[in-house]
C-alpha cells in the first residue's frame, strides 16, 4: 500500500518540535508511526523530494531521516522502488520483554469471562442445540433465539423492536464492516467523533471512505457541529453511550434534538455499562432512521464474538446480502449461549457492574498518587478513561512503557491526523491491585523518557 505524502504529513503533525536536528526529529516521529501500527507494515513511504514538499523541508532532511530509519531496520529500501516500512527484527531483548507474562496489559478494555454464568448458560445450550441440527447451520441473519433475545433488548429499554429487525454478527467490529461494506464508496465522509474507537477509523479508510472529524470536547459533543458536518457527510458514526476512549454519556436533551442529515450509526457496545445511574434512552427512540450496533463483548464476554445491527428489514437485506464475501454467518452454539445470557438479563450484573466501579476508583486514586500532573476526568460509564498529560508525550511513552512493565496504546491510535499526542486511554478492567502496579510502572516509565530514553516497541492491540 502506497502512503501519499500527505497523508504522512498528516500524521506526523508539528514534527519540529523536540530537541536535536530536524532530521533526527522526522526519523524518530516516523519511528512512532510505525512502533504505532499507524503507518503499516509494507506501507511503501512517498519519495524524499514528494514528503520534503509535503513537509516544508529539505531532501536533505528527509533523505537523512530515512537513512536513519534504514540503519535501525524500521525501513526497507530497493533501487528505483519507495521505502517499505518493516519492523527490527523479532530477536531484539526489548521486542521479547514485551512479551513477559509479568507486563499487565492496558491496551485492552475487555473484562475476563464471568465463569460461572457461562457454564450454565453453555449447559443450556447443549439441551437446545440438537434442534438446530436438522437444519444446515448456516444463516446470514442468525437464530430465531438470538434475534428475538437482541429485539428484546431493546424493547425492554423501551424501543420497540421485532426480530426482523436484527441481523447477528460476530461482534460489533463485524457490524460496523458489513455496514460499512454496505453502505459507503470510496471518497464517501464519515462523521466521526474525535476521538473515537480506532478499529472503526481502520474499518473506514479500509473501505477507501474519508473520516471527518468532530471534536469531542470536554463538554462533551456539540450538536451545532454535529450538524454542520452530517451535511457533508455520507455517514456519520457516533458512540453517545460510555463513548470509547472517554466514557461520556451523550444528555437526554441531545439526543432528543440531534437530527444528523446523513444516515447514522450508533454504536451501542458499551450500553450496558452505566455506572451512575445516566439511564441513556436509546437513540433510535427519537431518530427511527438511525442504525444501531450492539455486542456483548464487553457487558459479558468479548470471547464469545456475538454482536449485532439493529436496522430497518431492507438495509438488512442488503447487508445480507453482502455478508458472503466474508463469512456465512454465526456459529449456532454460541448464539444459543448468548440468547440464553440475554434472556436472563446477564449484561447488566450488579456484581459486575459494582467491580468496575471500584476498579474506576482504584485508577484514579493510583492516578491521583502517582500521576498527579494528569487530568483524568471520572468517566459516567464504560470500561475506560481518557487522561491528558501536559506535554505531547503519548506516543513515546507507549514505546518506552513496556521496558518498564506495562502497555498501553497511545493517543493518536483513537484520532487522525496525529491528534491526540497528550492522551493516552487507560482501561480499569484489571483488578485494584493490578491498576495499582500499572499506573506506578508508568509513572517510572514517564520519568524514563523525561531522561532520554526512547522505546522500541510494537503496538499493543486496542480493544
Ligand atoms: C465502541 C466499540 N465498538 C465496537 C467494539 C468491538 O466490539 P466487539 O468485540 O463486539 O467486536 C469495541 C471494542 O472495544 C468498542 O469499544
Amino acid at each position: 500500500m502506497r502512503v501519499s505524502s500527505h497523508a504522512v504529513a498528516g500524521m506526523v503533525g508539528s514534527w519540529r518540535e523536540g530537541p536535536g536536528p530536524a532530521h533526527q526529529c522526522l526519523s524518530d516521529r516516523l519511528r512512532l508511526l510505525i512502533l504505532d501500527g499507524r503507518l503499516c507494515l509494507g506501507a511503501a513511504l512517498p519519495s524524499e523530494r514528494d514528503l520534503a514538499t509535503a513537509l516544508g523541508t529539505s531532501r536533505t532532511t528527509v533523505g537523512t531521516a530515512y537513512r536513519t530509519l534504514v540503519e535501525h531496520g524500521y525501513l526497507a529500501t530497493r533501487a528505483r522502488a519507495r521505502a517499505t516500512v518493516r519492523l527490527p527484527d523479532d530477536t531484539s531483548p526489548e521486542r521479547r520483554a514485551s512479551a513477559l507474562p509479568e507486563t499487565i496489559d492496558l491496551s485492552v478494555a475487555a473484562p475476563a469471562a464471568p465463569v460461572e454464568i457461562l457454564h450454565v448458560a453453555f449447559a443450556t445450550t447443549l439441551e437446545q442445540l440438537p434442534r438446530h441440527f436438522e437444519r444446515h447451520g448456516y444463516d446470514g441473519y442468525g437464530t430465531a433465539e438470538l434475534r428475538e433475545a437482541v429485539a428484546h433488548w431493546y424493547r425492554r429499554r423501551g424501543l420497540p423492536t421485532s426480530p426482523d429487525h436484527i441481523l447477528i454478527t460476530h461482534g460489533a467490529q463485524h457490524a460496523l464492516a458489513l455496514l460499512a461494506r454496505t453502505l459507503l464508496s470510496p471518497r464517501d465522509k464519515v462523521l466521526i467523533d474525535h476521538p473515537t474507537y480506532p478499529h472503526a477509523i481502520r474499518t473506514f479508510l479500509d473501505v477507501r471512505a474519508r473520516p471527518l472529524p468532530v471534536a469531542l470536547t470536554p463538554s462533551g459533543w456539540d450538536t451545532a457541529q454535529l450538524h454542520a458536518a452530517a451535511r457533508a457527510a455520507h455517514l456519520a458514526y457516533l458512540i453517545p453511550d460510555f463513548h470509547n476512549p472517554t466514557g461520556m454519556c451523550m444528555p437526554t436533551s441531545m439526543r432528543r434534538s440531534l437530527r444528523p442529515a446523513c444516515l447514522t450509526v450508533i454504536d451501542e457496545t458499551m450500553t450496558d455499562l452505566d455506572l451512575d445511574g445516566a439511564d441513556a434512552e436509546p437513540f433510535a427512540l427519537h431518530m427511527p432512521t438511525a442504525v444501531s450496533v450492539g455486542s456483548v463483548s464487553k457487558s459479558i464476554w468479548g470471547g464469545l464474538r456475538i454482536g449485532w445491527i439493529r436496522a430497518a428489514p431492507s438495509l438488512l437485506e442488503r447487508v445480507e446480502q453482502v455478508r458472503p464475501a466474508t463469512d456465512l454467518g454465526t456459529s449456532v452454539v454460541e448464539q444459543l449461549a448468548t440468547a440464553v445470557l440475554l434472556n436472563a438479563h446477564q449484561t447488566l450484573r450488579p456484581t459486575a457492574l459494582d467491580r468496575l466501579r471500584r476498579q474506576r476508583h482504584a485508577l484514579g486514586q493510583a492516578l491521583a498518587e502517582y500521576l498527579p500532573h494528569v487530568n483524568a476526568p471520572q468517566p459516567a460509564g464504560g470500561m475506560t478513561m481518557w487522561v491528558t498529560f501536559p506535554d505531547p508525550i503519548s506516543s513515546r511513552l507507549a514505546a518506552v512503557a513496556p521496558d518498564h512493565g506495562v502497555t498501553i496504546t497511545a493517543g493518536p491510535r483513537f484520532g487522525i491526523g496525529g491528534a491526540f499526542e497528550r492522551h493516552i486511554r487507560l482501561p480499569y478492567t484489571l483488578s485494584p491491585d493490578q491498576l495499582t502496579r500499572a499506573i506506578r510502572r508508568l509513572a517510572q516509565a514517564e520519568r524514563a523518557l523525561k531522561e532520554g530514553a526512547t522505546g522500541t516497541h510494537t503496538p499493543a492491540p486496542v480493544a
